[in-house]
């Protein structure tokens, strides 16, 4: 594969943890634990086939609407899997950022996720963005306050703001658009994820359950990815040319 057709901004909804569960009669938590797995697999994965940033939908805004006992379940294997992986994160120089309201999480989450994110910020090689308590929705209304708020403090003029600048404000400031969105276990929507970020990004959407991800359907979705033409609004011929 040649480094030109690599993704370089991977972004991923995982999903059908609760779907591997009960194909497996087990709780829906165990489909959870083994999507923790997939996760560590195929951060390994991305960073050893040239993605430069891997974007995991972990949480959603909708997903407080869960059974409270599948969300301080998922919160529980959240603070397990950020305090294990602390060390891989330093290891393999893994710059940690979050998208989302992170504000809103438990307290030791936020001091967890605090503490990788600072340690591990001045990493430039791979960055994995963890959307944790992230709905672009919010994310839009959050920007838009923000703009407001530096208009009134006359830091920016709004006759000035154009989409690059608008782009500041959003929790993705620091990091490219996706150019592949992945979505696992068939369903065909995008619920609320990097709405504006993936204005033009392939979409892949994979028939594998979270839990079964593997790299040979990692490797599957990068190369249906390098065989796409990105037009942006051209033609094709303007593309070859
Ligand atoms: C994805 O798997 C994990 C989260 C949304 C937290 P699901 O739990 O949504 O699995 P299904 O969709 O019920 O199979
Ligand atoms: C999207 O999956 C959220 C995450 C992967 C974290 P959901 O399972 O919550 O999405 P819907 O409800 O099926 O759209
Ligand atoms: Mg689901």
């Amino acid at each position: 594969m040649t480094a030109q057709n690599t993704p370089k901004h991977i972004a991923i909804i995982m999903d059908g943890n609760g779907r591997w569960a009960k194909q497996h009669k087990v709780p829906r938590i165990e489909g959870h634990h083994r999507g923790a797995e997939a996760v560590k697999r195929t951060i390994k994965v991305a960073q050893e086939n040239g993605v430069k940033n891997l974007t995991l939908f972990a949480f959603s805004v909708e997903n407080w609407n869960r059974p409270k006992l599948e969300v301080s379940a998922l919160m529980n294997l959240l603070e397990r899997f950020l305090s294990e992986q602390m060390p891989e994160l330093i290891k393999r120089k893994i710059r940690l950022r979050v998208i989302g309201r992170y504000r809103e999480l438990p307290e030791r989450i936020q001091a967890l996720l605090h503490e990788a994110e600072e340690t591990t910020q001045d990493y430039d090689e791979f960055t994995l963005g963890l959307a944790l308590n992230y709905g672009s929705r919010t994310e839009v209304v959050d920007a838009v306050k923000a703009v407001a708020q530096a208009a009134n403090a006359g830091l920016v003029d709004l006759n000035k703001i154009d989409y690059n600048s608008f782009r500041q404000y959003l929790y993705t400031r620091d990091m490219p658009d996706p150019d592949l969105v992945i979505r696992t276990s068939g369903e065909c929507r995008l619920s609320n994820f990097l709405l504006l970020q993936s204005a033009y990004a392939e979409i892949y959407l994979s028939k594998v359950l979270w839990p079964d991800f593997d790299e040979a359907e990692f490797k599957a979705a990068i190369a249906e990815y390098s065989s796409r033409e990105r037009r942006y609004g051209k033609t094709t011929e303007q593309i070859k040319a």
